[in-house]
This record gives C-alpha cells, structure tokens and sequence, in this order.
C-alpha cells in the first residue's frame, strides 16, 4: 500500500499533497528526534519490563531504535513530508529496520504524550545550556568589573548626567539582572522536569504500565499526575519565553548601552574588529551591528510569547493540533538566546574601556552639584536650601561658562560662610564616587564587598 497512513484504517479518501503540507511538522520538529529515540528507548524498556511486550520483541525494537540514533547522529536519516511529523517519521523508519513488530512500540502510548515528552526533554537540555551560558557571561561581567573599580563615569537618569559612579557598579548592576535571570530559569527547569509519558492520548491507558520507570530512565525528577495536563498544557514552554523575553530585555538594554559608549559622542569603549563590522560605503565606518541586532532579535521573542500565548488562550482540553504550532518558537527562542548569550561575553570580554575619556567627562559637567549640597546640609544647612544655594550657582556658571569647580572661593563664601577650602577636594569626581559608600552604593569599598559577593556566589 503506497503512502499508507499510520492512522490510515478509518480513511477511505487520502490528503492532496498541499494539503499534507499543511498539517506538517516534521520540517522543523525533526529538532526532536534524538529526543523521541530518548523516550522511545524508555517506553520500550518499560513495556519490556512490565510484561506489556514480549521481551525478545522489546529487545528488537531496542536494537533497532538503537541503530537510528546512530544513523541520526552520523546524518544518515532523511525525513519524509508524507508521514507528517517526527513521531511518525522514526516509527516508518523503524518499521523498515526491524519489520512489523516496531508497531508495537506505540503500544500504550499516543503522539500526544510522545511530543509533549520529546518538548520536555528537550527543553530541559536547552535550558542547562542556557544556564552554562549565563554563567559564562555573569563570571565575563565579574572578570571586566574587576578591572574597572576605580573608573569613574558619569551616572545618568533620563540620559543626562546626574552623578558619577564606577564603571564597575554599572556592570554589575547587569550581573544582578544575570543572576535573577539565571534563577528565573532554574525554576523553569522545575516545570520542564516533569514525564508527562504514559498519559496516552488524555485519559491514561489499560495497559499495565509503569510511568515511574519510564520517568527514571528518562532522568525525569517526577511525573505529570493529571493526564489530561500531561498533554494539554505547554506552561512550561511559555514560562521559558516570559524568561527569554526578560532576559532579552536585559541584554537588549546593555547592547544600547554599548552602541551609544561606542559612539563618537561618548568614546567610552570601543568594541573589538571580532564584534564589528564596516560600512560598504564609507571607510571610517566602524559599526556596533552585533550589538544592534541582539537590541533588534528582542522583538521576535516577545513575538514568540505571545504567540504561544494566543494559541494556547481558549483551547478546549485535551490535545489540540492549534498545540504543533509551539514548536517553531520556541526553537527560535532557543537559538537566539544561546547566540545572544555568546555575542554578548563575547563583545563584552573583548572590548577596550577609555577609562580617561570616563572620567573626563565627568569633569566638564554639574554631576558634582549634588557633592556641594550634601556638603552644605552636612554643615547643618537644611538640605532644601542648600538645593537651592546650589540650583542658583549652576544656573550663574551655565550662564557664564564654567562650572562649580572653578568658581573662586571668595565667591562661595559670599554665597554661603559654611563653604571652605576643602569643598574642591569635595567636588572631584573620584571623591564623590569614593564617598557614596552606602549599603548598594557606587563607593569603592561598597564595590570590592559586591566583586567578593558575586564570586563567591558564582562558585558555588
Ligand atoms: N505533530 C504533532 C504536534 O506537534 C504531534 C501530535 C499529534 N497528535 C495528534 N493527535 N494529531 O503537535
């Protein structure tokens, strides 16, 4: 019988071949297929064991699974459209190494637990990659901050300068964000660590099975209880994309940050020949576009959330075929992240810092106004005042051209008879980020306890 479906007995009339196309997955869930051995190999040893199939039958179907791996692995397998999708694409291969009895294989089982298992064991290994990566690139912003604890910057809001900080705090303020990230989807990991096998195709199955078995040997820490969840449900995929698209966010946020420090307003880094590229047009040019696409790669995995969220928003349970449309996403999600992940230890690691081009603009600006008005309330000067003593002064120098460094004593202490000789030392930069040693703060000494923190954190 050509083409003869697996699902073929009820079918009298057969699919047009654009049709078949259509309702196709295997064009990009082939992704899954040393994961559906994975689970195959499990299921088989467990009908094996439990007596659902002969053993001398579990043992061929084991060979057999065994051979595809390899011939998997070596490149060897080609896939065919008109069986649809990766389940039934290994069971036809199958059924040519070893003959009828592969169809006993799906004994006590369905596609629908098959691909949510094959999704999770999937998962599950993207998701320990994903965090070997972020580790990676949580011990590069630690390696880079070290260097960088007395290199002082501006610190902006609204992107104007407002106090000078070290380079290192702004770093590391993006290792806390790593770290929650990394946390994030470790407990994703929880939700992806679950067998949803055995629960057939909603209800559970007759047969005697044993799903804790098939869970242990598949390195499952425990089962789906509910066998209609067990299909139904892909949570664990959209908890993987709310954390992508967060973690994206973040990275998306610092590569902004390195376009505009590699720009000519700035100058405050230069990112290395590696992570740029040039204009085909203009010789000068030097572009941050590895940056500017990880900024611009943020949009298709928010597109992919809520994707993944519309699709699934009013499916009935049980199985739904609208649930074949989780897959692309979620692989695309995958593959940007790791890259993104790469690129950015990568760019980061091997970057030059302009430490005197930081720190000199922070001498040429009012970031230091705050130092003279803490310095004023200090001496017993309500602070609102001193605000205001202050806000009058920059509005003088900005109309004169100067700043408050070099306004003279003498005036200063016709503005106020609080303000001395040491105000000077008071106003550099440097002593301002020296001083700001509050729980968290920019101090230098607040920086080296935070540096120490992290790596002892990241040992462990
Ligand atoms: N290719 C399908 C998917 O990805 C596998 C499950 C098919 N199940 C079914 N009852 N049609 O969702």
């Amino acid at each position: 019988m050509a083409n003869h479906k697996l699902w073929g007995g009820r079918f009298e009339g057969s699919l047009e071949a654009w049709v078949e196309e259509f309702g196709a997955s295997i064009g990009f869930d082939y992704r899954l297929a040393p994961y559906d051995l994975q689970g195959s190999l499990a299921h088989v040893q467990m009908l094996g064991e439990t007596g659902v199939i002969a053993p001398e039958e579990a043992k061929a179907i084991q060979k057999g699974l065994e051979e595809l791996l390899a011939d998997y692995e070596a490149g060897l397998i080609e896939f065919d459209v008109t069986n649809e999708d990766i389940h039934m694409n290994m069971e036809a291969l199958l059924t040519e190494k070893i003959g009828p009895v592969a169809g006993k294989l799906h004994t006590a089982r369905s596609r629908n637990d098959q691909v949510a298992t094959d999704m999770h064991l999937y998962l599950k290994d993207q998701l320990q990659q994903i965090g070997d990566k972020l580790l990676h690139l949580r011990q590069v912003i630690l390696d880079l901050a070290e260097e960088q604890v007395e290199t002082v910057m501006p610190g902006y809001t609204h992107l104007q300068h407002a106090q000078p900080i070290s380079f290192a705090h702004h770093l590391l303020a993006y290792y806390q964000m790593f770290s929650r990230d990394s946390e994030r989807f470790t407990f994703n990991l929880k939700h992806a660590d679950l067998s949803p096998l055995g629960a057939a195709a909603l209800a559970g199955t007759t047969f005697p099975i044993d799903r804790e078995r098939t869970a242990e040997l598949m390195g499952f820490a425990d089962i789906y209880h509910n066998s209609l969840d067990a299909v139904s449900d892909r949570d664990f995929i959209l908890e993987f994309l709310a954390n992508s698209s967060i973690l994206i966010m973040h990275l998306s946020r610092l590569c902004e940050e390195l376009i505009n420090w590699c720009s000519y307003e700035y100058g405050f880094v230069s990112l290395s020949d590696t992570f740029s590229t040039g204009s085909s047009i203009m010789p000068q040019k030097k572009n941050p576009d590895m940056a500017e696409l990880i900024r611009g790669k943020s949009g298709r995995v928010y597109g992919h959330l809520i994707s993944i969220l519309t699709v699934m928003k009013s499916l009935p349970l049980a199985y739904n075929k609208d649930l074949q449309e989780d897959k692309e996403g979620m692989f695309d999600t995958v593959d940007t992240i790791q890259k993104s992940l790469d690129i950015m230890a990568g760019m980061l690691s091997s970057m030059t810092v302009n430490k005197e081009r930081m720190l000199a603009s922070t001498q040429q600006d009012f970031s230091n106004a705050t130092e003279l008005a803490d310095y004023l309330a200090k001496k017993g000067l309500p602070f609102r005042e001193a605000h205001e003593i202050v806000g009058k002064l920059v509005l003088e120098c900005s109309k004169a051209g100067y700043y408050l460094q070099d306004i003279p004593l003498e005036r200063y202490q016709q503005v106020s008879p609080l303000i001395e000789q040491d105000i000077y030392q008071t106003l550099q930069s440097q002593t301002a980020v020296q001083r700001r040693n509050s729980l968290g703060g920019t101090g230098f000494v607040q920086i080296r306890q935070e540096l120490a923190r992290a790596k002892n954190e990241l040992k462990s």
